[in-house]
This record gives C-alpha cells, structure tokens and sequence, in this order.
C-alpha cells in the first residue's frame, strides 16, 4: 500500500483509505512486497526553512481563498449525525446534490440496484464446557456493539447497526477453534506444517496484514467453517504502552471498539458481486452464485472480547514463531485448539437488492474530450465516520464551491471536471465500480486522471500513493498549500526525511532519495478507474505514531473524536481540500498535462529488474532466465526511457508551448499511453484485474502487485505465464513509447 512502507519503520497504523490497515507481515519478495514497495527513488531536497509567501495564479489564490473551516465543521457534523450505511440514506444523498448546484455545479443523483445484506442476528459465544482452560468457565458471550459513551452522543443513537461483517455468509457453527495469526495464506499454511488441523474447526485471526475478506476467503481454503477477526491492541502503537488513557478520556483504544467492514473477496474483483463487469441498473441479469463472497459466516470483535477467547487456548497447540503472531494482549497466544472448548457463532443476515445513490456533479471543459475526475465515498458502518469517509464527504463540499467560485468568476477549464460522492464503496467499492462499468466507454476515450479521497483527515501527516505521472504535479502542487505556517511539501518532506529507517538507509545530506509515493493496490475508488488505465492518486492525512489511535470502522470514528482528538479547528481538512482542489485545477487546466514520462520510464525500470532479481533469486535461475527471457522487456524500459527523456525536453521549450495544435495532439498521446497496459481479458482469472503494471496482491487485497501477470507466473512456476505477461508489458511499453515520439 501507498503507506506500507511506514510499517517498516514500526509506526501505527498509518490508516486512510477505508478498506484497508497496515500492519504488513510479508516483507518478503516471492510474496509480492518488495516489488511493490513503491519506492521510487526520485531526489527531493528539504527546503530552506524560510517564511512562507505563495506564489499563487489568481485563479489558484481564488480557488485556496474559498475554504471556509467552520463550513467543513458544519458539513462533517451533518454527515456524521444519520446513519449512511450503504443504501440507507437517500436523502443525505440528495442534499449533497443540492449543495453542489447551489455552488454552482451542475448535479445529479445516480442510482443503481445493487445486492447487498444487512446484519439481522448477531451471536459469539465462547463455551469452555467445564473449565480446562486458563480463561473463563462457562460461557462468555462477546458484546457485539461498542459501549455507549456520554461524552460521544452518536454512540447512543437508536438504529445503529451492530457490528459485522459486509457480504458475509449466513450461517449458524459450533466447533473448536484455532487462533490463527493475521490469518494470511501463510499463517494457515504454518499451522498446518504445525500439525495442526483445521478441517471443520473455526478459525480466530487479529485484523491487519490482509484485507479482512481475503483472511475469509484463506481460510475458507482450509476447511475453516467461521471466522472470528479481532482487534489487537499491540497493533496501536505507543499510546497504551505509555499507559495514556482510552477514549473519550485520552488517546489510546476504547477497549470496546470494533472494527466492521466487508469481507467481500476484492482480490477477485469489486463492485456488485451479482453483476460483475456490468452496471446494476434495474433488469439486469445477476450471477446467482457470485464468486467473490464467502460461504462461511463471520464476525468481528473488541480486543476487550478476544481476551477470553485467547486465554482459553493457552497450553494447547503452539505459539508459533512467526512475525506479527503475538500482541499486545496478555495471553501466550497459543494456537489451540483446546479439546472440548468451542466458539459458537451465529451470523443471520439479511439480503437485499436495493437501491444506492451516487452524486455526480459536473464542469463541462471546453475540450470535451477530455475528462478529470475527484471522488470520495459517502456511505460508513456507522453513524459517525468523521474520518472515513466523511472528513473527505465534508471537504468536498467545499472543493465544489471553490471551484464554484471559479466557475462564477467567468473561468472555464479546458477539460472536463466530474466530482462523484460515492455510496457503497465500504461494501466492495460498488457505487464508484458500477458508474465505471456504466460509464467505462466515454471514461475510456476522455479520462486523464482520477483523484481519490477517502479519509482525508485522521491525522496531521501527509501520504499519498499515485501513479508515478502524477508524483511530480502533486509535489509541486503541495507547495502552494499553506500548511503549519509553513507549506504542505514542508510537512510532506519533514515526515518523509525523518522517518528513521528511510533516513538511515536512503539518504544523503539533505537529499532523500525516496519520495513518498506509494504504489496503488486496492481498498478505495480508485480501484476501477486504475484498471481501465487511468491514473490516479489517492490522498490523505494520517497519524504519526504519537497520535491517537484511530477507531477505524468502529463507532468512535466520531465528530466528537474527531473535534477533540485530530482538528478541532478542521484546519488540516482544509488543506486536504486545497491539495485536491490546487491539483484538480492544473490537471484541469494547463496547456500541457503536467505528466512526468521520465518517472514512468523511471518506475518501469525499477519494477524490470525488481523482476530479473526475483528470477535470479530463485533456485535455478539460469534455467528460469532461459524460459523465460527479460531481454524484450528490458529493451522496452531502456527504449522508453530515451523516448521519455526526449519528450520532456522538446514539450518544455518554449516553441512548442506555442503551438496550440502540437499541444493538444500531446495531450492525446499522453492519456493514450496510460491505456496501452490494460490487457483484454485480464489477469489468469481475475478477469477484471486487467492492468499489466498493477493489481491488488492476490493474497492480500490491499498491497498492490507490480506487473502481476509476471510476478505470479514466477510464483507459481508457471513458466509460460510469465513469460506471456513479459512479451504483452514489453509490447504496450513499445506502443507507449511510439506515442510518445514526437
Ligand atoms: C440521513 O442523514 C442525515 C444527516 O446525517 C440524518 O439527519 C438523517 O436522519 C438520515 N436519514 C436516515 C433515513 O437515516
Ligand atoms: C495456563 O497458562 C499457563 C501459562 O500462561 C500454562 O503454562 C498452563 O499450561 C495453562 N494451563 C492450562 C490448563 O491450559
Ligand atoms: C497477565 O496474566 C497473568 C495471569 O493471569 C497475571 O498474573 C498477570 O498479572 C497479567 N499481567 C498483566 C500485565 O496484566
Ligand atoms: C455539459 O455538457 C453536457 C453534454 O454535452 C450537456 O448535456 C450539459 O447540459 C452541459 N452542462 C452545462 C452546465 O453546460
Ligand atoms: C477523443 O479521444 C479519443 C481517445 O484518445 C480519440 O480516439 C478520439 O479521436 C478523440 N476525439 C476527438 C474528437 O478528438
Ligand atoms: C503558526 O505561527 C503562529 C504565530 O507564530 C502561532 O501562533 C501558531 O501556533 C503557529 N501554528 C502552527 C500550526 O504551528
Ligand atoms: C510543523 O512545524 C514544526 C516546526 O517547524 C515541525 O516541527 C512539525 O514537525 C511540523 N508538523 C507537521 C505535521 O508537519
Ligand atoms: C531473448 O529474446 C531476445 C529478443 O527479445 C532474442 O534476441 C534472444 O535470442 C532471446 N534469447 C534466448 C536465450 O532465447
Ligand atoms: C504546430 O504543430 C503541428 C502538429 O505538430 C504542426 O503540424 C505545425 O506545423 C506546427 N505549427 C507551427 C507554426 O510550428
Ligand atoms: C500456465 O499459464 C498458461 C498461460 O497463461 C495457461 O494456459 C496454463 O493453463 C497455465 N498452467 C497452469 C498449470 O496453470
Ligand atoms: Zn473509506
């Protein structure tokens, strides 16, 4: 993930988009991590800590000018007031709409029917028969909804949903269980090498690592019949450990808090599982079976609940030596299972085909044919979701009236700028997956980019993961953002330079040869646009490691949260929406797409040798190196590379800048490149996953994979596959190049 890397350097959970945490275990290559790291070795130095005047357009200082704070206060408290659970709020919907015409914007609401269940009877009950255990005789039965706080009205408020699992299976299971780590492919896989069996028993796994439906989906895989995913305050950070205080009284985790979310298989594909590849509108013809759910039931619980549950297990089966296996909680964390204790997990749902809204508002460009794009979901679990998404929801609000602003000023952009506020991104990312399917034509012939907030603020650092075109203007954009009496590339720089690991090991003087960016995997809206070709970015500010912990999906994701614990002023919303909407105008508007080929060619040359070292890292690797032959691919990176170094230079002179039609011709070519590495058909079957540089890891669902179609032939010694997947990037590098010829 864009963010991953902060793991390594044994922060907290760095966590803003929504579907997605950080606490990674697979460093290793073979299982897709080194690859992805994103680490793109682009110098940036420090500035010179002096004061701070902008060097703003008029058009930019209107469009910086227009945030009002207390505006996003207002909006993120209306958001964060109603449940908006996918599908369930109709009028929130509408009111954004509302907002965005009365700023200005043309505006709709966009509807699709699409399948979705909610949470009808929830039960977990730990039985330890007569007591053999350490942990509690009798029964223990998990609270499957958080405490009820008075300082934070919104965890009182009637109708809230339970906690549970989006997508997850119907089902009623008693067995023994077997704690199983993060409950990666690999986990399960130790705890069989372990002699442990799974056949038939329950699996209990601690969230991070793995998107949680790709921990289901493994353990389906092993003959596992219910899951059970806890929160593992060792995942939090520092602030228990200085022995601060939980919420609402201090920073640390309300021990109560429960993380929901879906457990729909994104690592297969996103969206409505019943219509895959087709927009839910009404009639349409649904998959009866989809293959992206799962067909054993599942719950999550509090850290406070897996207490128990753990300690029942002590002294039966191992503690296995694995990174990541052990937490914080204080137990031995032994496998199990324990003979004769049992889960007993009940998990009723109710299935729905119903209607969700999208709102898609509107600036047309007076190119038509070319189209920018900045979307955010609406929908959370819960009531709140100050964070995620709503800190993002709020901000739009004002984005859509800057520009607004703009609009009434007599401004027109060259191209055109669609705002989306999406509904259902929580359960499979389905209101932004369905109006792609629906729209994919048009987006296809006019999209440049698409711009992603999910949570836009849960803390004060800035982080992004984007496409390397993007990396350059998003940089230079950060530096005429005011941000802590100083700018946002200041904070971006200090945050990125400081951070112990990347200094040691990357930097020299005040030069730090990492810049930031991470690689997009999956786990937010982007994720559809990407595999149609279109590059994107994906923005927030996230905690460091001595802020709060963040209540991610929980309950005290909250306004009060919010406004006591991360920006009680909503200034740090407030430069989240100026990036976007600084960024979103020169991507709208400058003669030239400001793209950076030279870090395209830069990535492509990274991600080639990444993979010649993972061929000659493997046992025997000269006769790996002959099956499958690097030399094309190597030749397309180094031929791009020159193509790339050539076009900045004849684009940047002056002369060409001039003439208008040579411009507009470039542009073209520009969004032309980004569509040559969409392959037909897909990834070996993952047919929606057509993206030759990048998927979702297929065992993990939020980290992305570079150049899939290579890396998992490698993995799986599917020789041919591999090398396909080599001759078809090589062949699209050529092409891109070709275009890029001028
Ligand atoms: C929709 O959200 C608004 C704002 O949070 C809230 O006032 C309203 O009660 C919600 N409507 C429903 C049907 O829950
Ligand atoms: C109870 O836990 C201790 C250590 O935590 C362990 O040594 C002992 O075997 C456990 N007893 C049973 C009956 O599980
Ligand atoms: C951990 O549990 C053991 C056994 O119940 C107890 O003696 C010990 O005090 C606990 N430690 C902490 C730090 O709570
Ligand atoms: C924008 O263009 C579309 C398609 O050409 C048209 O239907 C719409 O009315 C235009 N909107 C405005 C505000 O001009
Ligand atoms: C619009 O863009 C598409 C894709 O780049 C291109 O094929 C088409 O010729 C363009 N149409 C016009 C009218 O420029
Ligand atoms: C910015 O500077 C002013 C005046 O020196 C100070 O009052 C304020 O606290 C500073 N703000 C931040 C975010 O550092
Ligand atoms: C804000 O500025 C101060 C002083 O320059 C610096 O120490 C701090 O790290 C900055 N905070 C952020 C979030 O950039
Ligand atoms: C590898 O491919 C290149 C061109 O793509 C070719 O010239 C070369 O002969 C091939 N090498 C082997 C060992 O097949
Ligand atoms: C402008 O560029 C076009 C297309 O690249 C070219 O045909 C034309 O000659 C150029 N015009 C001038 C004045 O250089
Ligand atoms: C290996 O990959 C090829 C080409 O993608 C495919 O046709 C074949 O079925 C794969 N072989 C195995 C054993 O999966
Ligand atoms: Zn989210």
């Amino acid at each position: 993930m864009r963010i991953r890397s902060i793991l390594l350097l044994g922060l907290s959970a760095f966590c803003w988009a929504c579907q997605r945490d950080f606490l990674d275990q697979q460093f290793h290559f073979a299982s897709g991590f080194a690859p992805s790291l994103g680490l793109d070795h682009d110098a940036f130095a420090k500035r010179a800590p002096e004061p701070f005047t902008p060097v703003w357009t008029p058009e930019e200082k209107i469009l910086h000018t227009s945030f009002d704070a207390t505006e996003i206060a207002e909006w993120s408290s209306y958001y964060t007031h109603g449940d908006h659970v996918a599908g369930r709020n109709k009028s929130m919907a509408e009111r954004t709409a509302q907002k965005w015409r009365d700023s200005g914007i043309q505006s709709s609401v966009v509807e699709y029917e699409v399948w979705l269940n909610y949470p009808e009877s929830q039960r977990l009950v730990l039985k330890t028969g007569s007591g053999t255990g350490n942990g509690t005789v009798g029964t223990y039965e998990a609270q499957l909804y958080e405490d009820k706080l008075k300082l934070d009205e919104t965890t009182g408020y009637e109708g809230s949903l339970p906690a549970f699992h989006g997508y997850s299976a119907s089902g009623e299971v008693e067995a023994e269980y077997v704690y199983v780590g993060r409950g990666h492919k690999d986990d399960f896989a130790a705890v069989k090498a372990a002699g442990i069996s799974l056949e038939g028993k329950i699996a209990l796994v601690k969230y991070g690592g793995p998107f949680r439906g790709v921990k289901v989906q493994s353990a389906e895989a092993n003959g596992i019949i219910g899951v059970v995913i806890f929160t593992d305050p060792g995942d939090d950070g520092p602030q228990v450990a200085k022995g601060k205080e939980a919420y609402p009284n201090g920073p640390a985790r309300q021990p109560s808090s429960i993380q929901r979310g879906s457990v729909a298989y994104i690592n297969l594909y996103p969206g409505d599982p019943t219509t895959p590849g087709i927009p839910s509108k009404p009639g349409v013809q649904r998959t009866e079976s989809p293959s992206n759910v799962p067909k054993i039931p599942s719950l999550p619980i509090s850290h406070r609940d897996a207490l128990p549950i753990l300690r029942a297990l002590e002294g039966y089966g191992k503690t296995l030596k694995r990174q990541g296996w052990t937490g914080g909680l204080n137990t031995t964390y032994s496998s199990g299972p324990a003979p004769g204790i049992t889960l007993s997990l009940t998990n009723k749902m109710k299935e729905v085909t119903t209607p969700i809204w999208n709102v898609i508002g509107i600036i047309n460009g007076t190119d038509s044919n070319e189209t920018i794009i900045i979307g955010n979901h609406r929908d959370s679990w819960i009531i709140g979701g100050a964070a995620d998404p709503n800190s993002g929801t709020a901000m739009l609000i004002e984005i859509t009236k800057a520009f607004g602003k703009l609009v009434a000023s007599g401004w027109k952009p060259r191209r055109n700028i669609v705002f989306a506020s999406w509904d259902a991104e929580e359960y499979a990312l389905v209101g932004s997956t369905e109006w792609v399917e629906e729209f994919a034509p048009w987006l296809s012939q006019t999209a440049i980019s698409y711009l992603n907030v999910d949570i836009a603020v849960n803390g004060g650092l800035p982080g992004a993961g984007a496409t390397p075109e993007l990396r350059n203007i998003a940089q230079q954009v950060m530096k005429k953002v005011i941000y802590n009496n100083s700018t946002l590339y200041d904070s971006w720089c200090v945050f990125q330079i400081t951070q112990g690991w990347i200094r040691k090991t990357l930097r020299i003087g005040s030069i730090c040869f990492y810049n930031g960016f991470t690689h997009l995997g999956s786990g937010s809206d982007y994720t559809a646009f990407l595999q149609l070709g279109i590059g994107a970015l994906d923005f927030g500010m996230g905690p460091g490691s001595n802020d709060p912990v963040y209540h991610y999906h929980s309950n005290y994701d909250s306004y009060h949260w919010m406004k006591t614990f991360v920006d009680p002023d909503f200034s740090i919303h407030t430069t989240a929406g100026q990036l976007i909407t600084l960024l979103a105008y020169h991507l709208a508007d400058d003669a030239l797409l400001p793209f950076d080929m030279e870090a395209y060619g830069r990535n492509l040359g990274y991600w080639a040798r990444d993979v010649t070292s993972m061929t000659s890292d493997m046992p025997d690797t000269g006769n790996v190196q002959k099956q499958i032959n690097l030399t094309a691919l190597t030749n397309a990176y180094k031929a791009f590379q020159d193509v790339a170094k050539q076009f900045t230079k004849k684009t940047s002179s002056s002369e060409f800048l001039a003439n208008e039609t040579a411009v507009r011709d470039v542009n073209q070519r520009l969004k032309e490149v980004q569509r040559c590495f969409v392959v037909d058909g897909g990834l070996p079957g993952r047919p929606f996953y057509r993206n030759a540089l990048y998927a979702p890891n297929r065992d993990d669902g939020y980290k992305p994979q570079i150049l899939p179609g290579v890396v998992e032939g490698l993995q799986d010694r599917n020789f041919t596959q591999a090398r396909e997947w080599t001759v078809r990037i090589a062949e699209a590098i050529n092409k891109a190049s070709d275009l890029l010829k001028i």
